[in-house]
């Protein structure tokens, strides 16, 4: 499919209240392997593990490993005071040790699409075992926990669930991959997201090149408590 335009339309839906809660007050989670915690400063150097493997950083937007330490700090910056207010990215640890694995979550509250994107990467000696599945599990109930406010957003019309939805739609959360990241496409789809749409566009590591990407939606729906 050719790259084309998105087209927007306004509807009125929920999003978390603002401001989101801040580091300091959002309480660690743990699941069957993994304790989910806010991201700190002194995760810096294990981030930095993380982001130069170059199997990890591949299929990201940057495409290579993060070029030293102070490259990596500046990639953590938008998930530390005073930035967490406006994300909710995690450190991905092993209950059992602490030992930080991955980082994972919002990284942004108006992805392309209009809705909260979410997002994540897991060190390549711990991939296979179910932990991106656990993990995105996991956060999806910590972010429909959230309270909400209702909101007017302007959004992809392509990720309208039909026409009736488009002055009033059920909230969601996009992610997308590229084609041929089939781990990526199945954790979502393990953990309930949706796929609706393949389009093509430049590729980020390489504007000369095109890329096939996939979108996934996950509509919040019933999930939401409040
Ligand atoms: C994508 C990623 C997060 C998957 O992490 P993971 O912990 O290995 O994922 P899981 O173990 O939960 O795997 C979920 C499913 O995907 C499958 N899967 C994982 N990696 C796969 C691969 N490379 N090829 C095919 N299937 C794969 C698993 O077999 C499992 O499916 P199954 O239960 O039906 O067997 C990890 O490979 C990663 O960090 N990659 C680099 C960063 C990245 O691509 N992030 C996503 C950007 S969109």
């Amino acid at each position: 499919m050719a790259a084309s335009k998105p087209k927007w339309a306004t509807v009125k839906t929920t999003l978390p209240a603002r401001p989101l809660p801040l580091n300091a007050s959002r309480s660690p989670v743990t699941t069957d392997s993994l304790l989910i915690r806010p991201l700190v400063p002194e995760d810096a150097r294990s981030l930095h593990i993380l982001r130069t493997q170059p199997e990890v950083m591949a299929n990201s937007p940057q495409g290579r490993p993060d070029k030293d330490l102070e490259e990596t700090q500046q990639r953590l910056s938008p998930f530390l005071s005073p930035n967490d207010e406006k994300t909710f990215n995690c450190a991905i640890c092993l209950k059992d040790t602490g030992e930080l694995i991955g980082i994972g979550g919002c990284h942004q509250l108006v992805s392309m699409f209009g809705w909260p994107a979410i997002g994540y990467m897991i060190r390549t000696e711990f991939w296979g075992q179910g932990l991106a599945t656990e993990f995105v599990k996991a956060w999806l109930e910590s972010w429909c926990e959230l309270p909400r406010a209702e909101a007017e957003l302007e959004i992809d019309r392509r990720t309208l669930l039909s026409d009736e939805d488009e002055e009033s739609s059920p909230e969601q959360v996009t992610a997308f991959t590229l084609v041929d990241n089939i781990g990526s496409q199945r954790v979502l789809e393990k953990a309930g997201f949706e796929r609706f749409l393949t389009w093509e566009e430049a590729d980020l590591r390489d504007p000369a090149l095109q890329v096939t990407l996939i979108g996934y939606r996950y509509v919040l729906g019933d999930h939401l408590r409040n």
